[in-house]
């Protein structure tokens, strides 16, 4: 019993989903990045084409660039400029290399720019120390991976409510929120299973709810249904959407262009440059489609018209 918990004290430790160390980058030595000065694609326009006030952004990248030290160094991003608003949801889309994971591990704290800045609801986060990033990003942040990375040895509702043990949120509410958080995710009658005793989709939901009981603003999926097929794929997004109609904001890295389709906005990434960035003015998809037990046979939202886009696993 002692054991299982200081396993799980190591898995969620400070982040609402995920060890620090999991976040690690994957796919070493891809593609450089290209130097490009303009970083003015980034920022979104109003439906009415101004630029927004930038007050009103729950996240902004400012002339965010990540340069590995090397010879010859590795720029990873360059001077990315991306503003993302309360209740968005994002795809970030982009080649196997392109800079997706770098960018959201600097979003979400867990990695720090070279140089530019992020700010977070109005707070400049490198002018955090390291306690306070911590306690913004468990406040604030909710990860989820491509890898479900629960504990095999506890509950369903164990892996949530755990993933609160660093809220200061005491047993019976975190059990209370866990619970809620799995409903959410439809998994309610799942509670007490065990990972192993869930289907892959299923697990992910698992993860998705760890990320959302503490009540994050956004949450942050790096290729969540990456290990999924399709079906599973499309239900955990209709979860992730349905997250976002709640209010929460979502931003999530796919390289499944229907899966992007789905999604309001789109934030394309080549060689470490926002190439593209697209709100939809419609929606894509029929919203009754979502949140429907089973995706329809064949649905694939629209076509994938890029099949380079390899996936970052
Ligand atoms: N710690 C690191 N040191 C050096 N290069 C890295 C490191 N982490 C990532 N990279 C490189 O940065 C580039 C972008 O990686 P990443 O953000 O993981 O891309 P994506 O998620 O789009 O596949 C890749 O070329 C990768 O090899
Ligand atoms: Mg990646």
């Amino acid at each position: 019993m002692r054991r299982d918990r200081r396993e799980s004290d190591v898995a969620t430790a400070a982040v609402s989903g995920a060890p620090e160390a999991m976040s690690g980058l994957e796919n070493p030595a891809v593609t450089p990045g290209v130097a490009d000065d303009s970083g003015t694609l980034g920022t979104p326009l109003d439906a009415d084409g101004t630029m927004p006030a930038s007050n009103s952004a729950l996240l902004s990248l400012r002339s965010v660039t990540k340069t590995y030290p090397g010879t010859p160094p590795l720029t990873v991003l360059n001077h990315v400029n991306l503003e993302i608003r309360p209740g968005e949801d994002v795809a970030v889309v982009g080649p196997s290399g392109s800079g997706k994971t770098t960018m959201l591990s600097i979003m979400g704290t867990l990695d720090q720019p070279t140089s530019g800045q992020v700010w977070i609801d109005s707070v400049d986060v490198s002018s955090l120390n390291e306690a306070a990033r911590a306690r913004l990003r468990a406040e604030t942040i909710g990860f989820v991976f491509q890898q479900f990375f629960l504990l095999p040895t506890l509950t369903a509702l164990d892996n949530v409510a755990e993933g609160m043990l660093y809220r200061g949120i005491r047993r019976h509410e975190r059990r209370t929120r866990a619970m809620e958080a799995l409903e959410r995710v439809g998994l309610a009658k799942r509670a007490h299973h065990r990972p192993g005793e869930l289907s892959g989709g299923e697990q992910q939901r698992v993860a998705i709810a760890r990320a959302i009981a503490g009540g994050p603003r956004v949450l942050f999926a790096d290729e969540p249904t990456g290990a999924l097929d399709q079906t599973a794929g499309h239900r955990v997004v209709d979860y992730l959407q349905s997250i976002a109609a709640d209010g929460t904001t979502v931003v999530v890295i796919t390289h499944d262009q229907g899966l992007a389709a789905r999604f309001s906005r789109r934030v394309s990434l080549l060689d470490g440059t926002v190439v593209d960035n697209t709100v939809s003015s419609t929606s894509l998809v029929d919203p009754r489609l979502n949140l429907i037990p089973e995706t329809p046979a064949g649905y694939v939202g629209v076509a994938a018209p890029d099949s380079t886009m390899g996936g970052s696993r």
